[in-house]
């Protein structure tokens, strides 16, 4: 455990009303309205989820039961109901919205689509009847590894309309990254795209996918292959088929699949504190429930928004805030293709000018990327669009918030810092804007129904302002995740491992401020959050490891300005060290060689060579002293017990 994230040693006391503009519009303005909310909650914890439910998602057979804790902590909500989550997405808005703007596209070339949710609803039930031609039924495993343009969410949604469980791999991970999702899956298709553009180049979807297929991957039956970039890519004709050609003479009616609530609507795989990503599998009512109750309590959303999250749908933000919040409500979502810095730094805020953009989503890493920039470029473009703006991901500092608030908000937009996880689905500590004066760096307070709290090492909530604990949820809520594909073990050991598994157990340290306010402090275990993105510490070293010259090798984060966490890896190589621990080739090799292994994202920013890794007498490796010496800080650990005491030196880079 990272002890050192419980001591809290940021305090701010800056508190930002709403203006009242903004709370004129909002759908909750007033604490005393959400007061009532959290009241319900209170009073009648089922009646208030399952009253929601009623109202929120159409169900084709209504439910009776609301949580099921026979199988805790299994839990099952609304599980004798039928529904279908695209349909809710999709259908039961052509009456009322089927001209509107879905989905607004716009890709790193400049290239420009807008989809109708008829357009949209077209081209999902074409596609979804694709999917059954090929043999796809209810419950197969589908992967999708594609670039962001509006066929990923055609992908998802197709796959939701016919019940089949997609898990979408974020297009930076590796062709042997790909291998090992779809390997646990046992998926049956995988869906990519020739490439997609980022960053002025070409992403090697299909070079990578090859890759992973050639590996192994004995479950994948078919490939389709969405043509993005038109540049030429190998095609194995028994195994392949062309998106274009999958579709064609296809029906564009297609009846959606009426699923039980229960029923997996995708698997996404994320980090954890073992070297083996988790595939975390969320349901489909409670999951589709939180995305949308949240777009309404958080993002405020209305008919008019134009709403842009910037997630990859690779991640969860772009699952629950790019493919099924802003559509199951009905609102228009934009999705941008390629990278923040293409052609320059203004892109972002060039995006939000054209679309007029009304609410913003994006990471901490991209605001404080953005700002280093400079004040000149947003100045150049009209921002006034913009009435609301959101963060998730990590927590932010200070000066980015504040700088997000003036620069880009012209300090009239709430800013809504949202904490959540793969595992929670949707939102769950946030502020609600219209209702919430906000703290930079806070997350704020639990929105309705959800029961969060910091407690001790016994399970007590801990009453002390700003001292810190575990942040745990006290009460199942509807989108959470309902177990680790095929490892139920390892769902109840990662998650309810404490407390006589009466608490989920997040994995974060937070702590409370005297107004109840939530700030988070970091990871308990050995997961990175490197840009807003999770990175188990085992899966960087499993990768290290496996090069031929790797011995040993630990790996933890240390702060960066851009990034949040930097990774750091310390490797014993086998035979010598190398002369004063320099061996630029090596390192050179070895973070092309991770980033082979995972993707760009887990490559080591330090490699320091030693000839063994500090470990106590027991055989532990003594990360926390790692962490120090990472961080550049000073030695204050006892290191009595090293067997070497000399490697101190080397692992500092002194010798
Ligand atoms: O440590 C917390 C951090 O990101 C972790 C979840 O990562 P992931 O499952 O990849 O989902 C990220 C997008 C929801 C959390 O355990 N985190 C997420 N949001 C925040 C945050 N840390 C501080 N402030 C946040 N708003």
């Amino acid at each position: 455990m990272n002890v050192e994230n419980i001591d809290s040693v940021l305090h701010e006391e800056r508190l930002f009303e709403p203006s009242s503009d903004f709370v004129k519009s909002a759908t909750i303005n007033s604490a005393e309205s959400l007061a009532a909310l959290r009241r319900a909650a209170d009073d009648d914890y089922q009646g208030f989820w399952a009253k929601l439910a009623r109202d929120e998602i159409s169900w084709h057979k209504p439910f009776s039961n609301v949580l099921d804790e026979s199988n805790a902590p299994h839990y099952q909500w609304f599980n004798d109901g039928l529904m279908n989550v695209s349909y809710n997405c999709l259908d039961r808005h052509l009456q009322t919205r089927g001209d509107n703007t879905a989905i607004v596209f716009e890709g790193e070339k400049g290239d420009i689509t807008s989809l109708t949710y008829r357009d949209l609803h077209a081209q999902v039930c074409t596609f979804a009847n694709a999917l059954k031609a090929q043999g796809v039924v209810k419950g197969d495993r589908v992967v999708i590894y594609m670039p962001m343009t509006p066929e990923a969410v055609v992908a998802m949604q197709a796959c939701a309309r016919i019940g089949a469980i997609h898990s979408v791999v974020f297009g930076g991970f590796s062709g042997e990254s790909l291998k090992d999702r779809i390997e646990d899956a046992g998926a049956k298709m995988l869906i990519t795209a020739d490439g997609g553009n980022r960053g002025g180049k070409i992403v090697e979807l299909k070079q990578a996918a090859d890759k992973a297929l050639a590996s192994g991957c004995a479950s994948i039956e078919s490939v389709i292959v969405f043509k993005r970039t038109g540049h030429n890519v190998e095609f194995n004709r028994d195994r392949d088929v062309w998106w274009h050609n999958a579709i064609e003479g296809m029906d564009s009616v297609c009846e959606p699949e009426w699923v039980e609530a229960e029923h997996p609507l995708f698997l996404l795989y994320t980090s954890g504190s073992t070297g083996k990503p988790k595939g975390i599998q969320h349901s489909s009512a409670g999951y589709l429930l939180n995305s949308i109750l949240t777009m309404k309590w958080v993002f405020d959303i209305k008919d008019d928004d134009i709403y842009w999250c910037t997630a990859d749908v690779g991640w969860i933000t772009g699952h629950t805030y790019v493919a099924y919040g802003p559509l199951a409500v009905g609102s228009t979502a934009l999705i941008y293709e390629g990278a923040p810095t293409v052609p320059d730094n203004g892109r972002f805020w060039d995006i939000c000018q054209r679309h007029k953009v009304t609410i913003f989503y994006t990471a901490p890493t991209a605001i404080r990327a953005l700002m280093k920039s400079g004040d000149e470029i947003p100045a150049k473009y009209d921002l006034s669009s913009i009435r609301l703006l959101g963060t998730v991901g990590e927590p932010i500092n200070p000066e980015a918030w504040i700088w997000y608030h003036k620069v880009i908000g012209g300090a009239r937009c709430p800013i809504v810092d949202t904490w959540w996880q793969t595992e929670t689905g949707a939102n769950m500590i946030a502020p609600v804007p219209g209702a919430v004066a906000t703290k930079p760096g806070s997350c704020t307070l639990p929105l309705p129904g959800i029961i969060a709290d910091v407690v001790d090492e016994e399970g007590n909530s801990i009453t002390t302002p700003d001292k810190g604990g575990y942040l745990v949820i006290r009460k199942p809520w509807p989108s959470m995740l309902r177990t680790i594909w095929g490892d139920d073990e390892r769902y109840v050991s990662t998650y309810w491992p404490k407390f006589d598994g009466k608490f989920y157990l997040a994995g974060d340290s937070a702590r409370r401020d005297k107004d109840g306010y939530f700030w988070i402090m970091g990871r308990i275990d050995d997961v990175l959050n490197v840009s807003g993105h999770r990175l188990g510490t085992m899966e960087v070293e499993s990768a290290l490891v496996a090069h031929p010259r790797v011995a040993e090798a630990a790996v933890v984060g240390r702060p960066d300005e851009i990034k949040g966490e930097a990774i750091f890896a310390y490797v014993v190589l086998r035979g010598d060290r190398p002369e004063d621990g320099i061996d630029e080739a090596l390192t050179k090799e070895l973070r092309a060689w991770v980033s082979e292994q995972i993707g760009p994202i887990a490559k080591p920013d330090d490699i320091r060579y030693a000839d063994n890794l500090p470990k106590t007498r027991s055989g532990k490796i003594m990360r926390r002293l790692l962490r120090t010496i990472a961080k550049g800080e000073e030695i204050t650990q006892d290191t009595s017990t090293l067997e070497n005491e000399a490697i101190l030196l080397q692992l500092q880079g002194k010798v």
